[in-house]
């Protein structure tokens, strides 16, 4: 009763910002993402005779809110499975949390994953994907390679609401995303409590609602066209559009930096230079920039020359898989 599975990042191009449903996890608006082939979680799951579950992500044991959103995905699957067993889970992702960087979104996902097959149960991809959101939302993207779109549904128990796929990653094997990590803290304020407080208090969000799901159906386009140039454009605006109802949230919700800026300061001045990058921005600080890969070696050049720390280059990667290395 062991299984591990890993997957990836997705970082979206149209975001999903605000829920009709807090417990279920059901979003008032569709979203559209890439799946990462770099920014990968680990994660074994075994059943045993413990007499609690014990949950370790990157080294440390969790405790509190963090270990019982990991407990409340083993239950689901434990009810499903029909056995009361305890388990160890163990995760390991290879970049910071909490900044920016979807790390819930990888990590839900191979968490769902891995409980799912280690009880013994071979989920289809939607009710994988509908498992994942219970754990964090934007893990149900990750279920899928490619670029895959989370279709909000309309039913009051989350049934319909789960990611599907719309191109894998095949289809545009020349896109980047440019995570860069000029801050790595935790942010203040986590997208859940970000989503509540956009929705409950800001004047903009039912504006948000209306564009995002027009900026949803010229993004889809733009990918299947694969037009970075109507891409950049869509992701920027949508990003901008999403800040812009968090801003006007009470308190305000303000989470990106005088380093964002610089970034983005500066990237305009590279487009003005011919080269084509764009930007899409979480609730985090770290921009991730858009480009192909023919121009990744001048973006990093420029973030260089910024002197951010790090960044992390991605293509399009693959779905939640098995994996055959546990991690215990
Ligand atoms: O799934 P959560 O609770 O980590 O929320 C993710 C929210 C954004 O990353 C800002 C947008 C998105 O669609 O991924």
């Amino acid at each position: 009763m062991k299984a591990t599975a890993s997957a990836h990042s997705n970082i979206a191009l149209v975001k999903y910002w605000g829920k009709r449903d807090e417990a279920s996890i059901l979003p008032w608006t569709g979203s559209l993402s890439m799946t990462l082939d770099a920014l990968a979680v680990a994660t074994t799951v075994a059943f045993d005779d413990g007499d609690a579950d014990r949950v370790e992500i990157n080294g440390v044991d969790l405790k509190g809110a963090a270990r019982q959103r990991v407990v409340d995905t083993l239950d689901l699957v434990r009810a499903e499975a029909g056995f009361a067993r305890r388990a160890r889970v163990l995760s390991r992702s290879d970049f910071p949390t909490g900044a920016g960087l979807a790390s819930s979104a990888a990590g839900g996902a191979a968490l769902a994953a891995a409980a799912s097959w280690a009880a013994g149960l071979d989920p289809a991809p939607e009710a994988l994907s509908i498992l994942a959101r219970r754990n964090s939302g934007s893990a149900c993207r990750s279920i899928h390679g490619g670029f895959s779109e989370w279709v909000p549904g309309e039913r009051p128990d989350g049934t319909d609401s789960f990611a599907v796929p719309l191109f894998d990653e095949r289809h545009w094997p020349e896109l980047r995303m440019i995570a860069a990590i000029g801050d790595t803290a935790e942010k203040a304020v986590s997208s859940r409590e970000g989503m509540r407080r956009t929705v409950t208090t800001s004047p903009f969000y039912e504006a948000w609602r209306g564009v995002s799901a027009r900026d949803l159906v010229e993004c889809r386009g733009a990918i299947e066209a694969r037009d970075l140039t109507r891409l950049g454009e869509i992701a920027e605006r949508n990003a901008w559009r999403m800040h812009a109802a968090a801003l006007g949230a009470e308190p305000p919700l303000r989470y990106f930096t005088a380093t964002t800026l610089t970034i983005l300061d500066g990237m305009q001045a590279l487009r003005k230079q011919g080269r084509e990058v764009y930007f899409t921005l979480d609730a985090g600080p770290n921009p991730i920039l858009l480009c192909l890969a023919s121009d990744v070696a001048d973006v990093t050049a420029f973030l260089e020359s910024l002197r951010i720390p790090r960044w992390v280059v991605s293509g399009p990667g693959r779905g939640v898989e098995r994996s055959e290395a546990p991690l215990f």
